[in-house]
């Protein structure tokens, strides 16, 4: 499975990538706002750290605005995916801009329909959101699988990209459900290697050898 990360955060970006595993980075409005930088200045940055896929999200609502503001971020770095809504106008938008060439997220999918149809359209990458499904008394988890489902049933080239992770089972239930992708945020991906039974083991080594050698 390949690991994303979610934030707009360079300094956070940086210490994932130093961690030598990191595939990619999604960012949203929400996450580029915390930021308060602007989102093309942020965007360049990240692509000068991260040379795989980096998502950027349109603001516009309507296709002809996503298609115009889709082209301006794909073309700030050629490892730009352009992250659009799982509406009617971004299904519009996902199919114009797969026949260019330009790859695409499709964000905010919460049945597998959406997943279905943006497939259909040549998405790169769908996003299914696991975490806000869980909020609303759902099982997100429920989601990746009927997912996973459908696009081998039919052998569609869509990544599935597990989105919304708020913790590390999140992640792990991702990896066995066959996510092609997950993204989450880097205390996630921070705890992906931490064990007390792993740091007491350390402890407990490193005594043993001074006791015996000095
Ligand atoms: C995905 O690309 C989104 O940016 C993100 O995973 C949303 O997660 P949230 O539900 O924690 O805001």
């Amino acid at each position: 499975m390949q690991l994303y990360i979610d934030t707009a955060n360079l300094d956070e970006i940086k210490a994932a990538h130093d961690f030598g595993v990191l595939d990619g980075v999604t960012t949203n409005p929400t996450l580029i706002a915390k930021e308060k930088i602007d989102y093309s200045t942020r965007l360049a940055e990240i692509c000068r750290v991260v040379s795989g896929p980096v998502s950027a999200e349109v603001i516009a609502t309507d296709t002809k605005a996503m298609l115009a503001e889709g082209k301006r971020l794909a073309s700030i770095a050629p490892n730009i995916v352009v992250k659009l809504p799982s509406t009617v106008d971004g299904l519009r938008a996902c199919k114009a801009f797969s026949d260019q060439g330009i790859k695409t997220n499709m964000t905010l999918c919460f049945q597998s329909l959406q997943a279905w149809m943006v497939a259909k359209a040549g998405a790169f990458l769908v996003s299914p959101f696991i975490g806000r499904l869980d909020d609303i008394g759902e099982d997100g988890m429920n989601l990746i699988r009927d997912i996973r489902r459908v696009y081998d049933n039919y052998g569609y080239k869509t990544l599935v990209l597990a989105a919304s992770v708020r913790h590390s089972n999140h992640l792990l239930q991702c990896a066995l459900a066959g996510a092609d992708v997950a993204t989450c945020p880097f205390k996630v991906i921070q705890d992906c290697m931490k064990h007390p039974l792993t740091d007491q083991g350390i402890e407990r080594f490193l005594a043993d050898y001074k006791k015996a050698f000095g």
